[in-house]
C-alpha cells in the first residue's frame, strides 16, 4: 500500500508543466528581483569558455534566465528548450528577447543539432528528468568540445526550503523527487560528462514572509500538486499567520550549482 491521497492525482512529472494555470502561475510566482538575476546571470556566464558563448537552456520554462542570459552575456545566442508548450508560452508572451530562441523539446531527446554549444544550463529541472543519463549524453552530443553544464537545483541532502515550515507534507514528497549530488554526479558522468564543481548557498528570494505569501498563494509549483486543496490552504493559512508578525526578515533559499564540462 502507498499511502497516498487517493484525492490527489499524480502525473509525471514532465509533464505537470503542460497545465496552463500552472504555466500562468509559475510565471507570476517565481519573479527574481532583478539584482539577485543578474548575480546568477553573471555566475552562470562565469563558466562559459569562450567570449560570445552560444547557449543552451533545457527546461527553459517561462524563459526567466534563457532571457537575462541573451541580454547580460555579451554576445550570447541562446536556444531554451522545454517540454511543455504551455510554458513555451509564457517564455514567449514575457521573455522575448532577440538573442533568444525557443523551441519545444525533451532533454533526451534535444531538438538541436551535434557540437554547437558553448554552454548548457539546466535550472530547477533535473528532478524532472527520469533519463538523466540519456539528458546527459545528449548534453555531450549538443555541446562543443570543452562545453560546460551548469545544473541549478537543491539536492536531496540539502533541501531545507522556508516552504517546509508552512507544508511540513513537502519535505518528504520533495525527498522522494528531488536526486541526491552523487546521483546526479554518477549519470552524468556515465554519460561521459566530467565533473568540475559543486557549490551550494543560500540566498534571500523575498524580503519578508507577506512577500513569500504573496508568491505562494497561485500554488505556483508542481510540487504543491500532491497536496490536497484544503492542506494546501492550510499551509497557506499558516504562512498568512506568520506574515502577520512584526517584520520577519528575508526568507531564503538554498541553491547547489554543479559544474559540468565535456570532453
Ligand atoms: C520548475 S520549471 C523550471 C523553469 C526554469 N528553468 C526556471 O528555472 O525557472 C521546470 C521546467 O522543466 C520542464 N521539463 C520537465 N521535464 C522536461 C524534460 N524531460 N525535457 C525538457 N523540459 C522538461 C517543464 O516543462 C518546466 O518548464
Amino acid at each position: 500500500m502507498s499511502g497516498r491521497d487517493p484525492r490527489v492525482k499524480i502525473e509525471p512529472m514532465s509533464r505537470v508543466y503542460d497545465d496552463e494555470r500552472l504555466a500562468g502561475a509559475y510565471e507570476r510566482g517565481n519573479e527574481m528581483p532583478e539584482r539577485a538575476l543578474r548575480a546568477w546571470v553573471e555566475l552562470i556566464g562565469s563558466f562559459a569558455p569562450r567570449s560570445a558563448p552560444v547557449i543552451l537552456e533545457v527546461g527553459a520554462g517561462t524563459g526567466v534566465f534563457s532571457d537575462a542570459m541573451a541580454r547580460w552575456i555579451e554576445g550570447s545566442e541562446v536556444v531554451g528548450v522545454d517540454a511543455s508548450e504551455a510554458m513555451l508560452g509564457e517564455a514567449r508572451r514575457h521573455h522575448s528577447c532577440p538573442g533568444v530562441r525557443y523551441l519545444p523539446g525533451e532533454a533526451e531527446a534535444l531538438p538541436v543539432g551535434a557540437g554547437g554549444f558553448d554552454l548548457a544550463l539546466m535550472s530547477r529541472v533535473i528532478h524532472h528528468i527520469p533519463d538523466r543519463v540519456g539528458a546527459g549524453r545528449e548534453l555531450v552530443r549538443v555541446l562543443r568540445e570543452g562545453g560546460r553544464v551548469v545544473v541549478r537545483t537543491t539536492f536531496r541532502e540539502r533541501l531545507d526550503a522556508a516552504v517546509y515550515d508552512y507544508w511540513p507534507q513537502l519535505r518528504a514528497s520533495d525527498a522522494r523527487r528531488f536526486p541526491g549530488e552523487a546521483e546526479v554526479v554518477e549519470d552524468f558522468v556515465a554519460a561521459g560528462l566530467v565533473l568540475e564543481e559543486v557549490t551550494s548557498f543560500a540566498q534571500p528570494v523575498v524580503a519578508n514572509l507577506a512577500e513569500y505569501h504573496a508568491r505562494l498563494v497561485g500554488r505556483p509549483q508542481s510540487k504543491f500538486n500532491c497536496l490536497t486543496d484544503e492542506d494546501f490552504r492550510q499551509g497557506l493559512a499558516r504562512l498568512e499567520t506568520a506574515a502577520g508578525g512584526e517584520d520577519t526578515g528575508p526568507v531564503l533559499e538554498r541553491y547547489d550549482v554543479a559544474v559540468f564540462s565535456r570532453p
